[in-house]
């Protein structure tokens, strides 16, 4: 491409992003969160586990307004992920892509995920007001089991797409309740299926692995970083490493009264002690860098008078330097009781983004007049697997407090907007140039 073209471009691409609505971006997102929740307006939160009957809904009502516009296609691949296409001059070419999660957290907030599905298609709906189209094809995705609450591990669906052959193993994996993943998993794609049948949808072809030219994430910081030094964007260069662990304990039920304390095999006193050697070792360690949680913590029989015979407990260990997470991996296995068990439920190494894609961010927020800085994420997205796969990176919107995972999780709409600009001034680029055509079908907001 010559300066002027470059140019040129540029010029669109910051027309693109001018024509992301607030008003639109911000009735997509309630009107999401209103999938699942909890209690009047999004202060209570919002439940929608991963392929929950919340979440199935919420898809089809996301997917819907743009299912039967010409110049779009709805599909659903083998590991349930569902994708929206804005078809390109060049259709043969593989699509840039963007998109995110709307599993939440057993209680979480409206934002977490939701933000980069309903930005993404904002940014649909921008082009379709400026008549726009680009060369490429722009696929806007909505990830499996993000959030690996329901079924552990998480970024099922992202890990799934970009490394096929690991589908058959989370096929096997149940939920609390005992039911397999892949039953949640057919269930979903039958859901989708049907509707598009219904509903006359234009439908396309998923196939798990299919190539992909670049991959670009918008979501929520989750953490306290952008708010306090008043940056709208964050362009994320890295995400740390993360492992989770389970560790199961077994002992022998007996009375709480007549048993002494030298008789027993107490599963909760072996677990206890196993649990505090991780914390203690958290809080003595000085490196503020690591973050190491229990999450999940089980005991059975659970009665107040009967010794437990068995507790399961979870544990989620980040650091962006491997060496920090295997020390607290020799730990938990010079900690563990005799006869504890531990299994690896996720594994992921720091992963960094493409150079030139996380540029891309930079020269839109420049572009843009977007405050911003380059950061680390915190948390663990599906641009993670994708980094692994094609060209990715991500943008980050403020979290009022840094608060996340939890019903109180905010952000203010003008920074959602202004980070969902940034992202359309990429997807833009990515997928240009940009040449003008009839609208599709303008836009009903
Ligand atoms: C994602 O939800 C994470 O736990 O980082
Ligand atoms: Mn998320
Ligand atoms: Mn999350």
């Amino acid at each position: 491409m010559n300066a002027l073209d470059a140019m040129r471009d540029a010029a669109l691409a910051g027309d693109v992003a001018r024509a992301v609505g607030t008003a639109s971006l911000e009735a997509r997102l309630r009107g999401l969160a209103a999938h699942g929740a909890v209690g009047a307006g999004t202060g209570g939160g919002v439940a929608r586990q991963a392929l929950c009957a919340h979440e199935l809904a919420a898809r089809r009502w996301l997917v819907q307004p743009f299912a039967r516009r010409p110049g779009y296609r709805v599909g659903i691949d083998a590991a349930a992920n569902v994708f929206v296409r804005r078809d390109g001059q060049e259709s043969m070419l593989s699509p840039a892509m963007t998109g995110s999660h709307i599993d939440t957290q057993p209680l979480g907030g409206w934002l977490d995920g939701a933000f980069g599905v309903a930005a993404g298609l904002e940014v649909f709906d921008a082009l379709d007001r400026l008549g726009l189209r680009t060369r490429r094809p722009i696929d806007v995705a909505m990830w499996t089991n993000e959030e690996g609450s329901r079924f552990a591990p998480g970024l099922m669906g992202s890990v799934a797409f970009t490394a096929p052959q690991r589908l058959e193993a989370f096929l096997g994996v149940r939920d609390g309740d005992g039911l397999r993943f892949e039953a949640a998993r057919d269930a979903a794609v039958d859901d989708l299926r049907a509707e598009a049948l219904r509903e006359g949808w234009r439908w396309m072809d998923t196939p798990l692995a299919r190539p992909v030219h670049g991959y670009i994430e918008a979501h929520i910081e989750q953490g306290p970083v952008l708010e306090a030094e008043g940056l709208q964007v964050g362009c994320v260069s890295a995400i740390q490493g993360v492992r989770w662990f389970r560790i199961t304990v077994p002992g022998r039920s007996a009375h709480a009264g007549t048993t002494p304390l030298a008789a027993r095999d107490d599963a909760q006193a072996k677990a206890v002690r196993t649990a505090h050697a991780l914390l203690e070792h958290a809080a003595r360690c000085g490196d503020d860098r690591l973050r190491l949680t229990i999450g999940r913590w089980e005991c059975s029989p659970g009665s107040i008078n009967t010794i437990a015979e068995r507790v399961v407990f979870t544990v989620d260990v980040r650091h962006p330097e491997a060496a920090a997470l295997d020390a607290v991996r020799a730990l938990i296995d010079a900690a563990l009781p005799a006869g504890g068990q531990l299994e690896v439920l996720q594994d992921k190494p720091t992963v960094r983004f493409d150079a030139a894609l996380a540029g891309l961010a930079r020269e839109a927020c420049a572009a843009l007049q977007l405050s911003h800085r380059e950061m680390l994420s915190g948390a663990f997205h599906d641009a993670m697997p994708l980094a692994g796969f094609c060209p990715s990176a991500m943008l980050f919107a403020p979290s009022r407090g840094g608060v996340s995972h939890h019903p109180d999780e905010d952000t203010p709409i003008d920074d959602l907007a202004a980070c969902t600009r940034a992202l359309a001034w990429c997807l833009a680029r990515l997928a240009g140039p940009l040449v003008s055509s009839t609208p599709p079908e303008a836009s009903k907001d």
